[in-house]
């Protein structure tokens, strides 16, 4: 289907590149199975990738009409440099690309972190979180109100609707500009058994205000302490990325306080910030031109650090 869509075949790839991890065990062992025995099938070099460099690195993806035909082989520097001016070629289509350095807020459902980038392969971890992720801090409070999972999208959605100001929450302060949202999810839960004793609708009638409230206080510690690590490292070249940078409020928060600070803000396309092969193949696509390969023998890291 991708190779359909890309109008390529087989024999037109020059490497497999493939998650490692962090993630779970059991579906980081299928992909990579998988991706080590095309490899062998193929005789095409393996690529290990770090998910959440991917999900910053969807940030160079480029988009264009032009395959990567007429760049056959995967050794000696022409065929190299063919891949490469291929991807040149696509620029031309493409949202800006984030300069070097700049910081990435990552947030995901598994990781909150502020990471500096000084190339497409080289990523320092300044600050995280210490408990929960933010996603899950959307997705626990979206259960609490009875939501599906994922409830993110839809908190965002409600939020459209509500008043940011209707209610408040805490804000823990951490050393190293490090986040805690546990505490956060659990003075929502209180709150909301605290109302719901008051009012047995209360989550039906204020679901809006309870939404664009929650959400509001997130986006607020997420860029508050992104503000900090912005100052002390003196980058204003500021990027969000991962599933929760598609909340259309925090694209929102980041262009805002981007003016007052004079950052240059990168936000990635909506359909590159929840969980995509383009990030992997891209973050690949540079090891590759680094001869970052690796054996067949590799196994899973469900903590693979950045
Ligand atoms: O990066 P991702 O697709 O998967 C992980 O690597 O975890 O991120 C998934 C997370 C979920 O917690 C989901 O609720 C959140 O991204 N998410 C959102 C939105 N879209 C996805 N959170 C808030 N607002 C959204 N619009
Ligand atoms: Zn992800």
């Amino acid at each position: 289907m991708a190779l359909k869509k890309a109008k390529v075949t087989l024999s037109d790839l020059h490497g497999i590149a493939v998650t490692l991890g962090p993630g779970l065990s059991g579906s980081l062992l299928v992909g990579l199975s998988f991706a080590k025995s095309l490899s062998l099938a193929l005789n095409i070099p393996l690529i290990e990738v770090n998910h959440m460099q991917g999900h910053i690195l969807a940030h160079f993806i480029k988009e264009g009409t032009e395959g990567i035909k007429g760049t056959e082989g995967i050794e000696g520097a022409e065929e190299t440099k063919g891949i490469e001016g291929t991807l040149e070629k696509r620029e031309t289509k493409s949202h800006t690309s984030p300069e070097f350095p700049f910081l990435c807020l990552t947030v995901s459902g598994g990781h909150t972190q502020i990471i500096k980038i000084t190339s497409h392969l080289q990523f320092e971890l300044l600050a995280e979180t210490e408990d929960d992720a933010v996603g899950e801090a959307f997705d626990k409070a979206a259960k609490i109100l009875g939501l599906p999972y994922p409830g993110g999208p839809l908190i965002d959605k409600y939020a459209k609707l509500g008043n940011p100001k209707a209610y408040s929450f805490p804000m823990p302060q951490l050393k190293n500009n490090n986040y805690s949202f546990s505490g956060v999810k659990t003075s929502f839960l209180y709150f909301i058994q605290a109302q719901t004793k008051l009012n047995p609708h209360f989550i039906s009638e204020c679901m809006h205000d309870i939404c664009a409230s929650y959400q509001a206080h997130l986006i607020k510690y997420l860029l508050k302490n992104l503000i900090q690590v912005s100052n002390e490292t003196s980058i204003k070249h500021i990027a969000i990325a991962g599933g929760v940078s598609a909340n259309s409020e925090l694209r929102k928060q980041l262009n805002v306080i981007g003016k007052i600070y004079k950052w240059n803000t990168y936000i990635p396309k909506f359909e590159y910030c929840t969980d995509n092969a383009a990030m992997i193949a891209i973050t690949g696509y540079y090891k590759y031109l680094d001869n970052q390969f690796c054996g067949l023998d590799v196994t899973p890291k469900p903590r693979y650090h950045i």
